[in-house]
């Protein structure tokens, strides 16, 4: 069974997001969304709440699973047995962070790789830090992520207030 693994902080899952999943749950026979706890990062929604959206928003791909995951990536791939490990690119400045990353990732588990899937155009200029910026000053992100993610963030702003 080829299982890759898609890591990030989905802080929140954005439709950038389920282009790239769409696209690579045709490649492998079980995709594992790994929602990581990133240490570099201040999180708008907790772990839980992430991978609820996620799990609602990707019922329509039958070989998705989600966890929540905190600790070093490479170890949690050679755990799940995955061969891959997936990330998507949408510009020039994304590049040089993730080439590192995968370098890295290569140097602590040689027998994975790191895939790249291009965003569709429609999506490159949409990033989970954008969608929350937009939205908590008053912006209409309904366009730009999953209808159980626009829900999560009027709750979240409502609670907020
Ligand atoms: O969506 P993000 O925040 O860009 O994802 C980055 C993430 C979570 C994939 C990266 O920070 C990560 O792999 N964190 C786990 C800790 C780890 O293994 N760090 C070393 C990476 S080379």
């Amino acid at each position: 069974m080829r299982i890759a693994v898609y890591p990030g902080s989905f802080d929140p899952l954005t439709n950038g997001h389920i282009d790239i999943l769409e696209k690579t749950s045709k490649l492998f026979d079980k995709i594992i969304i790994a929602v990581v706890h990133n240490v570099t990062k201040t999180a708008l929604f907790s772990l839980d709440e992430r991978k609820s959206m996620i799990l609602e928003s990707t019922r329509h791909l039958n070989n998705i699973e989600v966890e929540c995951f905190s600790g070093l990536l490479a170890a949690y791939v050679k755990e799940k047995n995955a061969c891959a490990i997936i990330r998507g690119l949408r510009t020039v400045t994304d590049f040089e962070y993730e080439m590192h990353m995968a370098l890295m990732n290569k140097v602590l588990i040689p027998e994975v790789e790191t895939i790249f899937i291009i965003a569709t155009h429609s999506n490159i200029f949409v990033s989970s830090s954008g969608v929350k910026e937009a939205a908590l000053l008053g912006g209409d992100v309904s366009s730009l992520v999953p209808p159980a993610v626009f829900n999560g963030l009027t709750e979240k702003i409502k609670q907020m207030k």
